[in-house]
Parts: structure tokens; C-alpha cells; sequence
């Protein structure tokens, strides 16, 4: 069977600037940069963001690339510690602005909408070492100022905009489960960076409600949702199932979404002696400045049972996970090589917790994927890499997310992680996740079987179902006329 999309879906895919273009005449390093020069062994086969994806290189290249594959959206990052010369006056560099606006222009060009993102795990380490990167609100204020000098360099072109990807994972990362730098274990600091990085993506919007003067111009922020499931149905796994929730999902998306943290959050944040520092105009400005748009990166759900260890044991640090633990449900289905369940019956439920639960705020999925090591194995003679695995999964997940579009769910679009095998943080290049694959010693980049076949989904519009898929979940009566998304 065929699923037809809406009218201008967006068919694209995702990156960020620190993964992709190279430390190339970059003023600054970023804590990852710097996190590579102090300890590469920290990085999967010591291999740092140096090069990455050689975008700032290849960006003409690589864009003709996104075209051939069908791409008529594209995401990156613009870097903080790239763009701004002198971080605390917020003045531009102006190899950046040239490079900048030659991505957005070439995007252009080749009819690819250029989708741009402000933060994507890429703190200044000057502005870590000297202020304690986002446990400062004076570096709130700096980021405001860096975001001002996008809107107005590049706002002309850019009508897309987004404040912070997966703001939880540094929260989670750099403050309490050490997998981002600077690998600090604080619950209290965790909660803090939390608030303040949602005081920063609300005043990023003022900026841009004050700067933008372009009439298309839009903003939002990109959240992992994960949606979290119980182990079993008895109340101690529901209870750890709602904190998660909370934690994961609402704390972020109500504050964006709703100009409001949920209570019960702040209510427990408050029992456990974590709550932030805020202030009455803070919030208030929290409040005032909610998002236009939300982006989704779904990669695997969570499930949750109650934790084995009692929340008032001793001598333990306040972790979130003190409400909950992880489930290893028993015969879960796995992304083997990533660790990682596969359950795309997840996009269908955030997306209608989003028609239901956030006023039907249009949304698209900004990052979903299957990250694969050693893809060479799947290399045939021609020297291609056939990841028929890929295209399944995508398949999958957009037969979900069409579900929700037909239920009413206001999605517009659909970008995979990540149009070219790019550099991947700790996990470096072990995870390839592209439609078009990177020798990372040659930097040649061949389009893999499923970029080819995403060309094919995106110039129509339409996905082929395959039958074994309908098998297993039935056919949606699909009628997009009622449920036409605004974009
Ligand atoms: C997402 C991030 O969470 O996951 C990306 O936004 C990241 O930056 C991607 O690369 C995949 O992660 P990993 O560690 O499997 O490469």
C-alpha cells in the first residue's frame, strides 16, 4: 500500500555544526573540542572532531549531495565558538559569516530549505572554565547575544530557527551520568543548568520576537521525547514511569510549549532540597516566550520499573533516577549494534500526546535513526552499502508517524539522523547513521541504497508500505485532507 504525505512535508535530514564541519579556522574551542585535546581516549578509537565531515570544507559538495538524495530540508547548527569573535561583547568573525552564509546560500540554490539550530552540545570552554558553562545565567545573557547576531545576519534567509537540541542530554550528560564534559556528578547543579537552559531558550525567543523582521520567520526547540513506559501496570512502575516522564519529556516540552515547568516536578525538585534559583520575572519571561514550532528526536522509548534501591538510602547523590530504573523488557526488539530498542509505535504516541496535551502545536520528527558499526559489511560489489535495514526502520517510523497525522497530529516533517555518516561525540564515527556514507581517512562520500530510496519517498510524497508491514499493523485509512499540517 501507498501512504501519501502532506503538501510540503519536509524530506530531510539532520547535523550539527560540530560534527560535521571541522575545527577549521574556528576561533574557539568548544568543551568537546577541548574534552579531545585532554583526553583522547575518551573517544572511540581517539578519534576527535578535527576533521569530522569536512563540511566547512565540502559544504558545496556535500549539498549537491543532499539534492541528488531528494532532501528539500536540511539541518545543521551554527557554532557559538566559530561565529563569535569576542564571546562576552558578541562580536562576529568574519570567516564565519562568509562560511555561514555560504551554507545557507548554497542550500538555497539547490532548493533545500536550511534549517538552523542554535546549541547542539557546543559550550565555549572558555566560557565552562571561567563561569561553569550554563550553571551561569550571565552566560544565559551571552547566548542571547550570540543568538541576536544570527537573526540578524542571517534572518533575511533563514526562517527556521531552533533555540537547543536535546537539552537533557547535557543535563544528563555533563552533570550527572558523565558523558559530556565536564563530567560533573551534581544533582543540584543538574537542575540548576536545566532551568537555565530554559531561560535561555526563552529569552533566544525574545531576541528573535524583537530582531526578526522576516514575516516566515518562526522559532522553536528541539526535544528528545521518550516516551516511558512501565515495566508492569501495578502502581510503584506507574509512579516510576510518571516521574520519568516528567523528568524526560514534560520539564523541557512544558516550559517551551507551555511557559510552565509542571508542578509536580517543581514540587519534588522542592521535597529533595534541588529546587533552582529563579526568579518572579524569569519565569515570567519563561512564560511570555514560548515556542512557534517543536522539533522531535525519537530514537528508542524508555521503559521503567520502580528502583530497587529505597529513595532515602544514604551517602547518594541526587540522581533523577532515584524515582526510577531501567526495564530490560525480555524479548524487547533491538537496534543490536546501538543497544538500542526499536519501537516506531512511539512516534504515534507523542504524537498524539502533542494533539492532545500541547495544543496541537506543530511539530516534526527532527532526528530519528539507526546507527550501525562496521557498515562495510553490507558493501556490495559496486561499492554501495546496501542498508535495507535503514530503509525498514524508516518505513516503519513513518508509517507510525502517518497514523498521527491521520488522528489529527499536526506533523510536518520528517529529517533522518544524519544526511552524511558524521563525527558522533564519544561514540565518534563507531555509529553511521547517513544516507551517504564517509571514508573518514579519503573523505570520499558515497550515497548509500537508502539514499537513493529516500529520493524516491520525497519527490512524490507518497511511502510504499511493504506488505510485511501492513501484515503486522494493519492498513491505515489514511485521509490527509481533514488533517492537513499548516506548513
Ligand atoms: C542525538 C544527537 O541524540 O543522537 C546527535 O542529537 C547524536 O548529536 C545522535 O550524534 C546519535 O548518537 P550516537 O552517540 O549514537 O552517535
Amino acid at each position: 500500500m501507498k501512504i501519501d504525505f502532506p503538501k510540503d512535508f519536509w524530506w530531510g535530514a539532520a547535523t550539527s555544526g560540530p560534527q560535521s564541519e571541522g575545527r577549521f579556522n574556528k576561533k574557539h574551542a568548544n568543551v568537546f573540542d577541548h574534552w579531545f585535546e585532554v583526553e583522547p581516549d575518551a573517544f572511540y578509537d581517539q578519534v576527535g572532531p578535527d576533521t569530522a565531515s569536512n563540511f566547512y570544507n565540502s559544504y558545496k559538495e556535500d549539498i549537491a549531495m543532499l539534492k541528488e538524495i531528494g532532501l528539500n530540508s536540511f539541518r545543521t547548527s551554527i557554532q557559538w565558538s566559530r561565529l563569535i569573535d569576542d564571546l562576552e561583547e558578541g562580536t562576529v568573525n568574519e570567516d564565519a559569516v562568509r562560511f555561514y552564509n555560504a551554507v545557507i546560500d548554497e542550500c538555497l540554490v539547490q532548493g533545500i530549505k536550511p534549517v538552523m539550530n542554535l546549541f547542539h552540545f557546543d559550550m565555549p570552554i572558555e566560557l565552562q572554565n571561567k563561569y561553569g558553562g550554563w550553571e551561569s545565567k550571565h552566560v544565559v545573557d551571552l547566548f542571547a547575544k550570540f543568538a541576536g547576531q544570527c537573526f540578524r545576519l542571517f534572518g533575511d534567509r533563514v526562517t527556521d530557527w531552533f533555540t537547543f537540541n536535546e537539552p537533557l542530554v547535557i543535563v544528563d550528560g555533563a552533570y550527572l551520568y558523565q558523558f559530556h564534559y565536564p563530567k560533573i556528578v551534581d544533582g543540584k547543579k543538574a537542575v540548576q543548568v536545566a532551568y537555565n537552559i530554559a531561560l535561555a531558550s526563552a529569552k533566544t525567543i525574545a531576541a528573535f520576537r524583537e530582531i526578526n523582521t522576516n514575516p516566515a520567520g518562526k522559532i522553536g526547540i528541539i526535544l528528545n521525547l521518550t516516551p516511558s513506559y512501565p515495566a508492569t501496570e501495578e502502581p510503584e512502575d506507574l509512579a516510576a514511569a510518571s516521574f520519568a516522564n516528567l523528568w524526560m519529556n514534560d520539564m523541557f516540552l512544558d516550559a517551551a510549549v507551555k511557559g510552565a515547568f509542571p508542578q509536580e516536578l517543581v514540587a519534588t525538585f522542592e521535597e529533595d532540597g534541588v529546587l533552582w534559583n529563579a526568579t518572579t520575572e524569569e519565569l515570567q519571561l519563561i512564560g511570555e516566550n514560548t515556542i512557534d514550532v517543536l522539533g522531535v528526536n525519537f530514537y528508542h522509548p524508555n521503559r521503567v520499573q520502580r528502583p530497587s534501591v529505597s529513595a532515602d538510602s544514604l551517602a547518594v547523590d541526587w540522581m533523577p533516577s532515584r524515582y526510577f530504573e531501567e526495564y530490560a523488557m525480555p524479548g524487547r526488539r533491538m537496534n543490536v549494534d546501538k543497544g538500542w530498542e526499536i519501537y516506531p509505535q512511539s512516534l504515534y504516541d507523542i504524537a498524539l500526546n502533542i494533539r492532545d496535551n500541547y495544543g496541537n502545536i506543530p511539530w516534526f520528527v527532527s532526528e530519528n535513526g539507526m546507527g550501525v558499526s562496521r557498515e562495510e559489511r553490507y558493501l556490495n560489489t559496486e561499492g554501495m552499502i546496501e542498508d535495507d535495514y535503514r530503509i525498514q526502520f524508516i518505513q516503519e517510523h513513518l508509517y507510525w508517524v502517518a497514523k498521527g497525522i491521520e488522528e489529527g497530529s499536526n506533523c510536518f516533517g520528517y529529517h533522518l539522523w544524519t544526511p552524511i555518516d558524521c563525527w558522533s561525540w564519544g561514540n565518534a564515527y563507531r555509529n553511521r547513521y547517513g544516507f551517504i556514507s564517509n571514508n573518514i581517512h579519503t573523505q570520499v562520500k558515497t550515497i548509500k541504497k537508502s539514499g537513493y530510496w529516500f529520493k524516491g519517498v520525497s519527490e512524490v510524497g507518497k511511502l510504499e508500505v511493504p506488505d510485511a508491514i501492513v501484515e503486522k499493523w494493519g492498513e491505515p485509512a489514511l485521509d490527509f485532507d481533514a488533517a492537513q499540517a499548516v506548513f
